[in-house]
This record gives C-alpha cells, structure tokens and sequence, in this order.
C-alpha cells in the first residue's frame, strides 16, 4: 500500500512540484494526496491544482495568532485524508511542540543547507558570508526544535568564488528537487526511521 502524503506550503511550491512528479511514478511508494497552504495566494497552490491534486487552504491569519486552533484546523484536515506521511516544502509557520510531537518520525522538512550548519533563514548568504567551500541541503524529520530533527538525507554542491545568493541558491534548489523525493522514498518504504 502507497503512504499517504500530504505537503505543506506557503510559496512557490518547486520542491512541492518535485514530489509530485516523482510520486507519479508506478512503483513510487507514496502518493501525494493533498496539498495544503498556510497561504491563500501560495502560488504553488495553482500547480497543485494543474496536477490535479486536491489543495486545502487554512490561513493562519483568519486565526490571529491562536497557534492552536489553527493546528487543530490542520490536523482535521490530515486526518480527512487519512494522512500518513506530512512534508513541509517551504511551510514557513512555525509548529507547535504537541502539533510536532503528534506527528513524530512522520513529518519531513527540506532545508537548504547543510545541517547543522545554518539553521534558520538566509542560509545561502550565510553561507557565503561564511566563505564555505561546499554548501547545499537537508532532509530531515521535524522535531519542536526548529531544523533540528535526525536527518534522512543530505546533498552537497560546490561554492564557486563568483557565486551570488542568487545563483547559489539555484543550485542548491535545484539539488534540492532531487534529495526530497529520494528522502520520501526511503521513508514510505521504512528504510528510514526517526530512531
Ligand atoms: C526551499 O529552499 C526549501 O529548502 C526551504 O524553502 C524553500 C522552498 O522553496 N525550506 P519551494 O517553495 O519548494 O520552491
């Protein structure tokens, strides 16, 4: 039997459109079956639907900072869809420890950097700043602390001297697209556990 996955979002939705690629493929072991947005104008919402996946939106500010009732809402909706595995692909709320902890060895998140290296935002000019040779990216299970949870996979590009933000983050985005579907396949298949 195929996991059920759902993917959390808040933007533009590439890594999103990855997993959903690659679990169209027979012998994938999980299947994306929602789409979720903290974000009514997420535009990875609109390739979700054009895969025709079905998507949900529950807008954090509708709940003006009441954190739990807006995880309550989240997790109806997962348990709607009978939900096995949860992703976050630039889900940028962050979650509840109890929320977290409910969803313990389930929930994956892709980040983009070598943890533990840069956690947190702006991890490509830290990165630079920081005059790293190699940079790149991270899946892991979701602990409450923030990208720090056991990791599942990790991938790595080179710095080049003339990189910018910019074009590291390409890079790295791209690399990204290829380690997160991997990392949900091992996972589907109980290859990889939290512990
Ligand atoms: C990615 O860089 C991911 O690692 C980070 O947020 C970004 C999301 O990009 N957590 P996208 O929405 O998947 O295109």
């Amino acid at each position: 039997m195929k996991k059920r996955v759902a993917i959390l979002i808040s933007g533009r939705g590439s890594n999103m459109t990855a997993l959903i690629e690659a679990a169209e493929a027979k012998d994938y072991p999980a299947e994306i079956v929602l789409v979720v947005s903290n974000r009514p104008d997420a535009a990875g919402l609109d390739s979700a639907r054009s895969s025709g996946i079905p998507t949900a939106v529950i807008d954090h500010k509708k709940f003006g900072g009441d954190r739990l009732t807006f995880e309550q809402a989240l997790d109806r909706e997962l348990r709607e869809y009978r939900i096995d595995l949860v992703c976050l692909a630039g889900f940028m709320r962050l979650l509840t420890p109890s929320f977290v902890n409910r969803w313990s060895g389930r929930m994956l998140n892709i980040h983009p950097s070598l943890l533990p290296q840069f956690k947190g935002l702006h991890t490509h000019r830290r990165a630079l700043e920081a005059g790293v040779t190699r940079h790149g990216a991270t899946v892991h299970f979701v602990v409450p602390e923030m990208d720090a949870g056991p990791i599942i996979l990790q991938g790595s590009v080179a710095v080049h001297e003339n990189d910018t933000e910019e074009t590291l983050a390409a890079r790295v985005l791209e690399l990204e697209h290829q380690i997160y579907p991997r990392a949900l396949r091992a996972v589907a298949q109980g290859r990889t556990k939290a512990r």
